[in-house]
């Protein structure tokens, strides 16, 4: 499976976020966090900042919403030039409708899973979604500790997609490292999201790549 590397810059530094930019040209895409206070206990950044985003890198951009009222704001991040928007099962209210809506303005639309949620009541709505973003710490922070009992939901998930023919993506996010990776990229995730492991190091572009050599299982 070919694996993509989603730099998160929750761990660049925010007051030259253009530098951070340019320092991961060689990722597959870049993921941005956006919190709100109220859906994880932080705060990060809204649509001005993201549109800049989007103006500034010629990677992909990934939304990661960890807000309250998707359903509301989702659309709003997809004017803005992202490329996929994701939100969380524990905040959306119609699922179904918000991934057809954003499909409609021409951005992908993946939904997260926190680490005490199942995968399978989402089983019957995958073929809605671009790509499922399976949590492996709990939202809210860079630099936690990766939760590996999450490999097997990420399998079961891998297995019922493969089982059904789709093309949907398997996103991990939290406490991915080189040392992780494999463990990931074994368990059936092909989209890695990155952050302390990439911004924590003294070369980004070169801790990218060997995220993405560690993960060819
Ligand atoms: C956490 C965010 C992650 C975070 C990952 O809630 O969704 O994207 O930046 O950071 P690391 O890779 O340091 O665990
Ligand atoms: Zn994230």
């Amino acid at each position: 499976m070919s694996i993509q590397i989603a730099p998160s810059i929750l761990s660049a530094d925010f007051a030259n976020l253009e530098r951070d930019l340019k320092a991961i040209a060689n990722a597959d895409m870049v993921h941005v966090d956006v919190m709100d206070h109220h859906f994880v206990p932080n705060l990060t950044l809204g649509e001005p900042v993201v549109e800049r985003i989007c103006q500034v890198t010629d990677l992909p951009v990934d939304v990661h919403l960890m807000i309250e009222d998707p359903d509301r704001w989702a659309p709003e991040f997809a004017t803005l030039g992202v490329a996929s928007v994701t939100f969380h099962t524990g905040a959306v209210h119609a699922p179904v409708r918000l991934a057809r809506q954003l499909h409609d303005m021409g951005v992908k639309a993946c939904l997260a899973v926190r680490p005490a949620e199942p995968v399978e009541p989402i089983f019957d709505i995958l073929d809605e979604f671009d790509m499922i973003l399976v949590m492996t710490v709990e939202p809210g922070f860079g630099g936690q500790k990766f939760l590996d009992n999450q490999m097997p939901k990420t399998r079961r998930l891998r297995d019922q997609i493969t089982a059904r023919g789709l093309k949907t993506h398997i996103q991990v996010d939290g406490g991915v490292s080189p040392t992780t990776a494999p463990i990931v990229a074994e368990a059936g995730a092909d989209v890695l999201v990155a952050g302390s492991a990439v911004y924590g190091a003294d070369d980004p572009a070169k801790a990218i790549d060997q995220i993405r050599q560690a993960a060819q299982v």
